[in-house]
């Protein structure tokens, strides 16, 4: 590692360059391990433009030699660290400004403060080689390439691209995130030339991004322009390309993409009846998932604790005992949510107009018998107002129940999921604990008649809002 200084004094055979023995390197070593320079080993410049060598530089006493010297300047040798060899090429000398191969060179760090930074400008394809730095302090005080050791090259390598390397994205493969959580996502470009940074620019980003960009240093001293993204997770970033654009002035854009894989509990949960009309119809739940390989659809009918059915489609037909409400609840690891309740009416007649010719059916004798049945209910209501106010809550609590699936709030344990979804678990809210769980048998137990039991309900809301 350590930088061996070929000290040559001047006028002190100069042409003589002396393949080190490792016995005197290592002498030789220990006696300048104060002798360095120091800068990137590889610098990866663009074709056309700049690229900036920073550098700084240190060998013993440097205060006592300034002092005593005239000027100090610098030199760039390329290829050979000996300037004397005949395959070396001095592509710069300070003392004199010369610049060989090159359009232009400049020193722009300070040597006094031990700066060497150098910017080679215009650079082109047969200019990627090893370039050693070169200390003059004339007169004869101090003379020397701060050569590494030979084999083990640690001088900077400038490696020239025609065309601009791609912005390193991170993450740089997909990677799951759970919807609602912060992720950064990170793009950097390098910037040889500090005059000419490469823009950053994004493409398809979620609404939720956030975006800062800046120039930044690595610890090599190299300049990047990075940009950092900021985003919350949503589901309908699934699957979301995201890009990054690097644009170098005079050059086409290059892009790097990641994608973004969200992982979130079921969105968009609805049911689709098909066809429109007829007396068959087949119901499918659909809901957006991810992951959506463990998606498991439960269909349930208003008045029915238990699910009807485990599957995505259900067949149904618009006969007197599959009338009724459904709906449908979307599963998977992450959650659950129920879609909004269909109705199915009777083939070719509405609701309201089925209870109308029910009622004409039934004429005088169903109102007598109803208000037989209201007058009593009232009595009974009168004597054991306890009751009624149980049967109200329990009103209270179906419609509560509605609330808690339009929230997409319940996980249900059933014998319907125990057979289909081991694996899930279950539990926070138990039917066979809410009061409607009751009420809904004593429904059944009036029959096997479903149609008679919705009527039931109808017949007793009307009245309870009559009270
Ligand atoms: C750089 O130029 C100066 C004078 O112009 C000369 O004395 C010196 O030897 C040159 N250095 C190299 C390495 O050629
Ligand atoms: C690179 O090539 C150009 C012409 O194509 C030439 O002028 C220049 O001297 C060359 N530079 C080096 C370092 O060989
Ligand atoms: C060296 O000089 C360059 C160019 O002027 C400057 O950007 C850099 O910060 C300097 N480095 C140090 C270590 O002072
Ligand atoms: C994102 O890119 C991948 C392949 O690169 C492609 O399969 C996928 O469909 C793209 N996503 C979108 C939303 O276009
Ligand atoms: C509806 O389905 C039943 C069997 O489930 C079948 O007997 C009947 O013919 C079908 N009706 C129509 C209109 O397709
Ligand atoms: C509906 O009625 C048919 C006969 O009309 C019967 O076969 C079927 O089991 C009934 N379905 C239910 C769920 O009660």
């Amino acid at each position: 590692m350590s930088f061996l200084l070929q000290s040559l004094m001047a006028g002190n055979k100069i042409s003589s360059f002396i393949f080190i023995s490792s016995v005197l390197l290592h002498t030789q070593s220990a006696k300048n391990t104060d002798s360095t320079a120091v800068m990137p080993q590889t610098v990866t410049a663009l074709k056309g433009s700049c690229v900036q060598i920073p550098c700084t530089f240190s060998i013993p006493d440097f205060e006592g030699k300034c002092n005593n010297a005239i000027s100090i300047y610098g030199v760039w040798l390329k290829n050979k660290s000996q300037f004397a060899h005949t395959d070396s090429f001095i592509a710069f000398n300070g003392s004199a400004n010369i610049i060989s191969g090159f359009s232009d060179i400049q020193i722009t760090g300070n040597l006094k403060e031990r700066n060497c930074t150098t910017v080679f400008y215009n650079i082109m394809m047969n200019h990627s080689d090893n370039y050693y730095f070169r200390l003059e302090m004339e007169p004869d005080v101090f003379k020397a390439t701060f050569n590494p050791n030979i084999g083990d090259s640690k001088t900077v390598n400038i490696a020239v691209r025609d065309s601009p390397q791609l912005p390193e994205l991170k993450p740089s493969e997909p990677k799951y995130v759970m919807e609602e959580t912060t992720l950064s996502l990170s793009c950097s470009a390098e910037a040889p030339c500090p005059k000419e940074p490469p823009t950053i620019s994004w493409s398809n980003i979620p609404k939720s991004a956030h975006i800062t960009t800046q120039l930044q240093e690595k610890p090599d001293k190299t300049q990047f322009v990075i940009s950092n993204m900021t985003l919350k997770a949503s589901y309908m970033d699934h699957r979301r390309n995201i890009s990054c654009t690097a644009t170098y002035p005079r050059n086409t854009p290059v892009e790097t993409s990641v994608m973004l894989l969200v992982s979130y509990s079921p969105k968009e949960t609805h049911i689709i009846i098909t066809p429109s009309s007829g007396t068959n119809v087949t119901l499918t739940c659909k809901s957006k998932a991810s992951p959506s390989n463990d998606l498991k659809y439960i269909w349930y009918k208003r008045g029915q604790d238990t699910p009807i059915a485990c599957v995505k489609t259900i067949n149904l037909s618009k006969t007197h005992n599959q009338t009724g409400s459904y709906f449908c609840v979307a599963q998977n690891t992450f959650g659950n949510q129920s879609s909004k309740e269909v109705q199915l009416t009777e083939e070719g007649q509405k609701e309201l107009s089925y209870l109308v010719i029910y009622g004409c059916a039934g004429g005088l004798l169903t109102f007598a018998l109803l208000s037989a049945v209201f007058f009593y209910c009232m009595r009974r209501k009168a004597s054991r107002q306890a009751h009624v106010t149980d049967s109200e809550q329990a009103e209270d609590k179906n419609i509560d129940m509605k609330a808690v699936y339009d929230n997409n709030a319940i996980v249900i344990s059933n014998n319907c999921e125990k057979k289909e979804t081991d694996d899930l678990h279950y539990g926070e809210i138990d039917f066979s604990k809410l009061p409607m769980d009751n009420k809904t048998r004593e429904y059944s137990n009036n029959g096997p008649d479903t149609e008679y039991a919705e009527l039931q309900v109808t017949e007793r809301k009307r009245k309870i809002n009559r009270v």
